[in-house]
């Protein structure tokens, strides 16, 4: 053995400590979320030089210390910045059992406890939604979910692809709204559709897919001479966090027989929610699902499933049915390796796992109402104080707002907006360097606006509160 019994005893004791120090500190508000500095001084800082004689074991201990000093702090309640936040301890756990039993998920034979954890996972989600005959795998993250989603639909509408590839008679098109997250667009430009391939259907003033249009953008394509195929509705698009109305495009989809997508990537958890899951009526009727408990159920990256309403769709998208790996004999037909697009797969099931054994569907259902409440309480405080604005009617766990400076108060209509724009791109930029806050802006409707998630159930009022204080005082 390399290195002996003590030093790896000694080693993760020592992680052990650290770790808990790391997690405990989330709570210090007088930590700053990020040590921010430039790409060169952290460069320097870290001493990249690799050294060609081994340092020993215990090197790594400082470099753990160094890596989770300039980290940003995703786990501090004053992050806001993306769709995911929080932390969870069991999960935690689960990510270091992971890189300890070092396996693949393609067969049972080398991953004999992964593969039955994602399964009755994946049976457990597909519950949720309703797939009664369903199947799913997970994969690295929504953009792959929402990829895999895509090629299982083209093998739907398409089979000769598979061995073929494309026909110039076959023209595929595929449809979702304009507000949809780019990867589905990135998997149609994969599929072979090319960028031109992905018709960006229009959105209602919340940001929602409008059924009738969809309608409208699938009739003229077939004038075109173009073969619709794929219908990507959202739940919980990136910026606004709008869901689109699933049963209306349901409709629309089984009228046309395109193959109907949720990318719940962010949204899909509301599911566990009875409050909330209504968002999410008719569910059931699409053909495949993206859902990320790395989002809103605090699973730490990556943890995405991606659903299928029927049973074997995966396998006759993907499989390639190599004989070095997937043996005929004993366990074969539990192996996961040929459901999708990796050979070596990691145990991504495994921190969901432990993270469901500790919060249970209750646990789950409280933290995503309490997201939704605290994101409520949020729009509330910006509706309260002067010179601040929503921008559109919300509905879920995202507040998109924009601040006018004093001097500016007087504005209207276009100059307002350029002024919005202004204080949002300079204030925003403000907090993120000093470190006291991490929340986004993007671009919506016309204009910079700051774009915060609530992604943490430690946030409080205070926080919050604290937040528009910092945006003011930058004035
Ligand atoms: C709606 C939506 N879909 C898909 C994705 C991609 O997910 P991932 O980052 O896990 O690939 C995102 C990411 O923010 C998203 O907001």
């Amino acid at each position: 053995m390399l290195q002996q019994q003590t030093e790896i005893e000694a080693l993760f004791d020592a992680a052990g400590r650290l770790a808990a120090d790391a997690l405990q500190s989330n709570q210090d508000r007088t930590h700053p979320v990020v040590h921010r500095v430039s790409p060169e001084e952290l460069i320097r800082c870290l001493e990249l030089e690799l050294p060609t004689e081994g340092r020993g074991l215990e090197s790594v201990l400082d470099l753990a210390r160094k890596t989770l000093h300039y980290s940003v702090r995703t786990g501090h309640p004053r992050f806001m910045n993306q769709l995911f936040g929080g932390f969870d301890a069991a999960a935690i756990l689960g990510e270091w059992i992971c890189a300890l039993t070092n396996t693949s998920m393609y067969t049972f034979e080398a991953a004999p406890v992964g593969t039955v954890v994602e399964l009755a996972l994946i049976e457990r989600l597909n519950r949720f939604v309703g797939f009664e005959n369903g199947e799913g795998v997970f994969a690295p993250g929504g953009s792959v979910s929402n990829l895999i989603s895509v090629l299982a639909a083209r093998h739907r509408a398409f089979p000769h692809v598979k061995d073929e590839g494309l026909r110039p008679s076959d023209r595929p098109v595929m449809f979702t709204s304009a507000e949809a997250h780019y990867s589905l667009q990135r998997a149609g430009m994969i599929a072979g559709l090319g960028r031109n391939g992905t018709v960006c259907v229009p959105v209602d003033e919340v940001g929602r897919m409008i059924p009738g249009e969809l309608e409208r953008c699938i009739l003229e394509e077939r004038r075109k001479g173009r073969t619709p195929f794929f219908v990507a509705a959202t739940a919980g698009t990136t910026v606004p966090g709008a869901f689109d109305p699933i049963d209306e495009i349901a409709n629309v989809a089984e009228r046309h027989g395109l193959w109907m997508h949720i990318d719940g990537s962010y949204g899909g958890s509301v599911l566990l929610s009875r409050q909330h899951r209504h968002l999410m009526r008719g569910c059931e009727r699409a053909d495949s699902i993206a859902w990320n408990p790395h989002k809103m159920m605090g699973v730490p990256l990556s943890s995405s499933a991606t659903l299928m309403r029927t049973k074997g769709s995966l396998v006759s998208t993907m499989g390639m049915n190599a004989d070095y790996l997937f043996h005929e004999e004993s366990d074969a037909n539990w192996d996961l390796g040929d459901r999708t697009l990796q050979c070596g797969r990691r145990v991504d099931a495994l921190k969901l796992w432990f993270s469901w054994q500790v919060l249970g569907d209750r646990g789950f259902e409280a933290r995503v109402d309490g997201l939704f409440d605290q994101a409520s309480r949020m729009r509330e405080l910006v509706r309260e104080r002067e010179g601040f604005r929503l921008i559109r009617e919300q509905e879920g766990a995202n507040v998109c707002f924009r601040y006018l400076p004093r001097a500016h108060r007087s504005a209207a209509g276009e100059e307002r907006d350029r002024h919005e724009h202004e204080a949002t791109l300079r204030i925003r930029g403000k907090l993120a360097e000093e470190g006291s806050f991490l929340v986004n802006y993007a671009s919506l409707d016309g204009a910079a606006t700051f774009r915060l998630v609530a992604s943490n159930p430690d946030t409080t009022e205070e926080d919050q509160t604290a937040l528009l204080d910092a945006i003011e005082a930058e004035d």
